[in-house]
């Protein structure tokens, strides 16, 4: 009620990015604030032991994570913990600082309930974020989303993996392997058949020489065939991942309402126009997957019934982005509500 009539019109004011950075200063005062953190909790955490599942070797407290990109820098992962997420996924983080692409480079499609994003991996480094992850409240499930720095070529990509991995592994819960965001140049061929088996092993033989191996999934794009989804699906199984987050952003533009001033921004799309194919994605991975492979089903949640729709395809947890855009920090309670006991 509070965000939709109120903090939602005044920040749709303002320029897409402006308006996260003052909600994420909004939310650090009020969480610094005596009593401020259980007001939070009040307000949107909602907890029930019914919502518990058990995936990867770790038990979520819910099934409802937020998907990478919102909170890239490991900057408010408890507060959003506090406010209801199961789980929350940093990053994408690379192992060097980096600024992105020039502003503007996020953009609100109302009419479609969408956002088109070309970030560009901005982000703090894996030095800054792991100096911030070492202060998790305990109990807090943490996945760390992994890329490579702009300037580093395809073939040393896998030397950037690694850095994260290394470094990261001792406040990760799981690791994701970033190599379908289309912001990026190249990155997407690394989820061709070669290069995506080379890195996957590399990343696992050094993951299994570590003390506590941690779960590694691989995100993709929803702009595959289902050819090239098989191979992936092979390559996850030789390598033994834990899982697959399903799906990034789109660079489709398909049935689109919004003005071409709009769907011509170059970048990944997301939101509820993702919604149908990440779900046919997920479908796509549990008919030829065991039981044991962990599916992260994301791709415009907005309701109680999408969180259930990717559910009943076959998705073992789920996540959302642009949904929280669009529908306020309500949403995790809702969704969360309609599958207790599920
Ligand atoms: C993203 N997403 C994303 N994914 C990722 O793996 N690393 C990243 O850094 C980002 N960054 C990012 C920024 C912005 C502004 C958006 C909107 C999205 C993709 C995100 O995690 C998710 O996979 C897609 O947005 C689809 O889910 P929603 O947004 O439709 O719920």
């Amino acid at each position: 009620m509070l965000y939709q009539h109120i903090f939602k019109p005044l920040l749709f004011t303002l320029d897409a990015e402006t308006a996260h950075h003052i909600t994420f200063a909004a939310l650090r005062i009020i969480n610094n604030i005596p009593g401020g953190s259980d007001l939070l909790k009040l307000l949107y955490g909602y907890k029930h032991p019914g919502l518990e599942r058990k995936c990867m070797g770790i038990t979520f407290p819910g099934p409802v994570g937020l998907a990478a990109g919102l909170d890239k820098n490991a900057i408010l992962y408890d507060v959003f913990h506090d406010m209801g997420f199961g789980f929350v996924e940093v990053g994408t983080v690379t192992p060097k600082a980096q600024a992105g692409n020039d502003k503007p480079r996020l953009f609100r499609l109302p009419k479609d309930e969408a956002l088109i994003n070309r970030m560009g991996f901005n982000n703090d480094g894996a030095h800054k974020v792991l100096e911030r992850l070492k202060q998790k409240k305990p109990g807090n499930i943490i996945g760390v989303n992994i890329g490579k720095n702009k300037l580093t070529p395809n073939e040393n990509a896998s030397d950037d993996y690694l850095t994260c991995l290394k470094l990261l592994h001792p406040v990760a819960d799981y690791f994701v392997v970033n190599v379908s965001s289309p912001n990026t140049p190249g990155l997407r061929t690394l989820q061709d058949r070669e290069p995506l088996s080379n890195l996957l092993i590399t990343l696992q033989a050094a993951n299994q020489e570590l003390a506590n191996p941690k779960p590694i999934l691989l995100k993709i794009a929803p702009d595959m065939e289902y050819s090239q989804l098989d191979e992936i699906i092979d390559i996850s199984h030789q390598t033994k991942l834990s899982g697959i987050v399903a799906t990034n952003t789109t660079v489709s533009r398909e049935g689109l309402s919004s003005p071409s001033i709009l769907t011509g921004q170059t970048g990944g799309l997301s939101g509820a126009p993702v919604r149908k194919r990440s779900t046919e994605v997920i479908k796509h991975l549990r008919k030829n997957c065991s039981s044991q492979f962990c599916i992260i089903g994301v791709g415009g949640i907005f309701t109680a019934y999408d969180a259930k729709e990717k559910l009943d395809v076959g998705a073992d947890l789920i996540q959302l982005y642009t949904g929280y855009v669009y529908q306020g920090p309500s949403i995790v309670g809702t969704i969360s509500k309609s599958l207790v006991s599920r």
